[in-house]
């Protein structure tokens, strides 16, 4: 393989013969050889803002994941936007492997198979669907259509409130844990949030009576990677190192949310740390690559990894410095690899359901 001088060198050098053209936008996820390459770094949420807002580039690559480089697509080229600068945006995404396990638990045609499964039971009319961020683009679309909205982890409650200005219940998709632990927040209690499971045949699996005694059905879908932390390594770190802080990503588990300090999306992480006091202890459960990074550079702090095994999102390692440098160069020589461009009847759609995620406040 290429030796990374080498590489840094050629991403450097069309970085700079590109200019303003380039964005890069890149997850705190990513590792930190390609963080040093990045223009902008952000959590979901603020990724979109930077895409939506973007105006001078012509290009974006995103180090992150699938769905990231499509909520770009669809912001960076809404019809304002396109109409402003008079051509599309490019959106590369380095490696089209790095997909995102929890968006790939719910697809379109089983949303819509629940939905129908439900009206039965339900009247869907006064259901909100509320898609976590982290899924394929179609849901977002249904979304848009069905009256519902996206959340990132940094909204879900706010967007939660929106949506029981507009309905009775809520139906939360791909990821059970965000959507159970924002609603347990809001007084909402575990009886009231059946999950469904979109992969019961039968419809007596998605019990009638839990479904009509419901305020958030709960879709079956978790993060492979923030399910490892489990509540016996709160309780270990806490017995160890008397006075630590438990800082968790809202995509753990119950069990580990309901006893950590603080819960966040990562942009809320990284602020609750540099926020803190010299040594301050702190054990954090969320991807591996930001936890060491936070460690590099909190030296005055004592800053430990929840699990003793090692949680790393595969997908979001993907993006490395061969993926970005070819991606780069082709780009640059005019033969673009990886484009990501959304489906425009989708992209109309999921844009409703995004716009109205951005409004909430
Ligand atoms: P945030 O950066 O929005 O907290 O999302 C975490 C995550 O798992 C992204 O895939
Ligand atoms: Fe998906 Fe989890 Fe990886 Fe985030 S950390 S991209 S939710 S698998």
């Amino acid at each position: 393989s290429m030796p990374s001088e080498l590489l840094i060198q050629r991403i450097t050098a069309v970085r700079e013969e590109m200019g303003d053209s380039l964005l890069i936008l890149g997850h705190h996820y990513q590792q930190d050889e390609v963080v040093e390459h990045t223009d902008l770094r952000g959590d979901s949420y603020q990724l979109s803002q930077m895409a939506a807002e973007s105006d001078s580039c012509r290009s974006i690559v995103f180090c992150g994941v699938h769905f990231m480089a499509e909520t770009a697509d669809i912001l960076a080229n809404r019809p304002e936007k396109l109409q402003q600068r008079g051509e599309r945006v490019r959106v590369v995404l380095p490696d089209m492997a790095a997909g995102c396990s929890m968006a790939d638990m719910a697809a379109i045609n089983q949303v819509e198979a629940a939905w129908q499964d439900m009206s039965e039971i339900i009247d869907t009319d006064r259901v909100i669907p509320v898609t976590y961020i982290n899924s394929a683009a179609s849901l977002k679309a249904f979304c848009g259509r069905n009256g519902g909205i996206v959340c990132t982890s940094s909204n879900a409650q706010a967007v939660l409130d929106w949506a029981f200005e507009r309905g009775d219940r809520v139906f939360f998709f791909p990821d059970q844990h965000l959507g159970r632990n924002t609603s347990l927040k809001m007084g909402i209690t575990e009886e009231q949030m059946p999950v469904w499971d979109p992969y019961e045949l039968d419809l007596g699996g998605n019990d009638e009576a839990a479904i009509e005694n419901s305020k958030v059905i709960l879709w079956k879908g978790h993060c492979s990677v923030h399910q490892m932390f489990r509540p016996e390594h709160v309780d270990l770190f806490r017995k160890q190192h008397p006075g630590i802080k438990i800082l968790v990503h809202p995509e753990c588990p119950r069990d580990v949310n309901d006893i950590a300090d603080l819960s966040g999306s990562t942009g809320f992480i990284i602020k609750a740390v540099r926020e803190a006091e010299p040594g301050t202890k702190w054990a954090i459960g969320t991807e591996l690559h930001l936890v060491n990074r936070l460690k590099a550079e909190h030296p005055e702090q004592e800053i430990h990894f929840l699990s003793p095994v090692v949680c790393m999102c595969a997908t979001m390692y993907r993006i490395d410095l061969p993926h970005l440098c070819w991606s780069l160069e082709n780009l640059r020589d005019g033969t673009p690899v990886n484009t990501i461009s959304v489906d425009e009847e989708v992209s109309k759609w999921s844009l409703v359901a995004l716009e109205r995620m951005l409004a909430v406040k």
